[in-house]
């Protein structure tokens, strides 16, 4: 494979979106700071674009772009998805961020966490498996991973029951809208107007839920405005439930091709926190994130100017064999190293941990109620997608438990 290392063009790599990894490893040896993009992105208006566009592929680059945020700066989110969501924590910095940050925080505390997962988050997943159990066979992307993160976020806002189906259409279209912006701009219009009604809602009759935290929150008199609590809902949809669909349906995948792992996991429960984490590093459900320079930076020999957009590739900075030794297998049993799916530095992930609770209790839910769990023949349940990946069908069949 030989590509500039000063091109300006996405690299005509044939299989970049089923499978990039080779061609990441190629990109940390030959130039892990890269003047180029894997993201020609057609929905940003060309007022908006910008001249110089850089990609990070090695973990120490990566880990450093997302530690140093006053040169890396997330503000060019305020002209992407910010035009779609309205302003969200992700393009705040500074104080603003801090205080948001903290707003927003106070809704997904530990304790929270703590009360969520025998109360919300374990029923609704042993509820969900109830109910294709006996079928035999299943899609488990349909049937299990888009579902219980959308049920679960749904619950912990405190929507009503009967809007669930709306919020499902809703969710979907908005975290299709890179397919489909008019479907997505609709949903997002639809989403403001029926949030404010659950906001509105709870000015009037406080209610113990995430939305009703987030009206309640307040910090040195400081409350969060109906704009940024709306704004804020908005993006738990891609950032929340969306990248936790999609890393259940990795993990899964990733069990189903190796057996012998998922047969481990089921007689060992004790092994799914690890597993959990190798498959977020293995196959990381966000490929990479955006950043811009606030002034010239040097790195790896390279100089990057003022105002180019960065990209962070952390899929390829978890399989830095810097970092990890064989770092192209699959292998829940690694000793434990941090992986950079969840970011660092001020914007690190809000919602990790919760995350992780939704994995493990959709993962429990299913191994005590079924077993001989196996995949089907199907293209369709390839992980695949830039940036954001997952397998589109999981058909399975299975032998339920009594
Ligand atoms: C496996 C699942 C998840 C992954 C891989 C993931 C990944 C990430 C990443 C990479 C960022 C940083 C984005 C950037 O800086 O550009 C981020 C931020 C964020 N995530 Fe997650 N996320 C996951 C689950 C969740 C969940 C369940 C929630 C719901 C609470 C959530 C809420 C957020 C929020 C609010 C931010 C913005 C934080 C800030 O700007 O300070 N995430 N996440």
């Amino acid at each position: 494979m030989t590509l500039s290392t000063e091109s300006h063009d996405k690299p005509t790599v044939p299989d970049i979106e089923t499978d990039p990894y080779g061609f990441f490893e190629h990109m940390r040896r030959a130039a892990p700071v890269w003047r180029g993009t894997l993201m020609e992105s057609d929905l940003m208006p060309p007022e908006l674009k910008v001249a110089e566009n850089w990609t990070l592929f090695d973990f120490e680059s990566v880990f450093t772009a997302f530690r140093e945020d006053t040169v890396f700066a997330s503000e060019m989110y305020n002209n992407t998805i910010g035009l779609v969501f309205g302003p969200t924590i992700l393009g705040m910095h500074g104080k603003q961020h801090h205080d948001h940050r903290s707003l927003v925080s106070k809704a997904f505390k530990q304790s929270a966490l703590n009360q969520w997962e025998p109360e919300v988050i374990d029923p609704i997943c042993d509820q969900l498996v109830d109910e294709f159990k006996d079928d035999g066979q299943a899609d488990l992307v349909k049937a299990l991973t888009f579902e219980f993160p959308t049920r679960v976020t749904a619950a912990l806002l405190g929507l009503p029951q009967e809007d669930l189906e709306m919020f499902r259409r809703l969710s979907l279209d908005l975290i299709s809208i890179t397919e489909n912006i008019e479907a997505g701009l609709n949903a997002s219009v639809e989403l403001g107007t029926y949030f404010q009604g659950q906001v509105d809602q709870r000015r009037s009759t406080m209610t113990d839920d995430v939305i009703g935290d987030l009206v309640a929150a307040e910090i040195d008199g400081e409350k969060l405005t109906d704009e940024a609590i709306i704004s804020f809902l908005r993006l738990l949809l891609p950032a929340g439930l969306e990248t936790t669909y999609r890393s259940s349906g990795n993990l899964l995948a990733l069990l189903l091709t190796h057996t012998d792992q998922l047969q481990e996991l089921q007689a060992d429960r004790s092994l799914i926190p690890a597993a959990i984490e190798e498959g977020i590093r293995y196959e990381t459900p966000l490929v990479l994130v955006a950043r811009n320079t606030t002034r010239d930076v040097e790195m790896h020999g390279m100089t990057i100017p003022e105002g180019a957009q960065v990209n962070l590739c952390m899929g390829s900075a978890n399989r830095d064999d810097k970092r990890w030794e064989n770092p192209n297998v699959f292998d829940i049993h690694r000793p434990r190293r941090a992986h950079i799916s969840f970011a660092g530095g001020i914007h690190s992930c809000l919602g990790m941990h919760l995350a992780r609770v939704e994995t493990k209790a959709m993962l429990n839910s299913l191994f005590d109620r079924v077993t001989d769990l196996q995949l089907l023949d199907d293209d369709d349940t390839k992980i695949e997608g830039m940036p954001f990946r997952s397998p589109k069908h999981l058909p399975v069949t299975f032998r339920p438990l009594a």
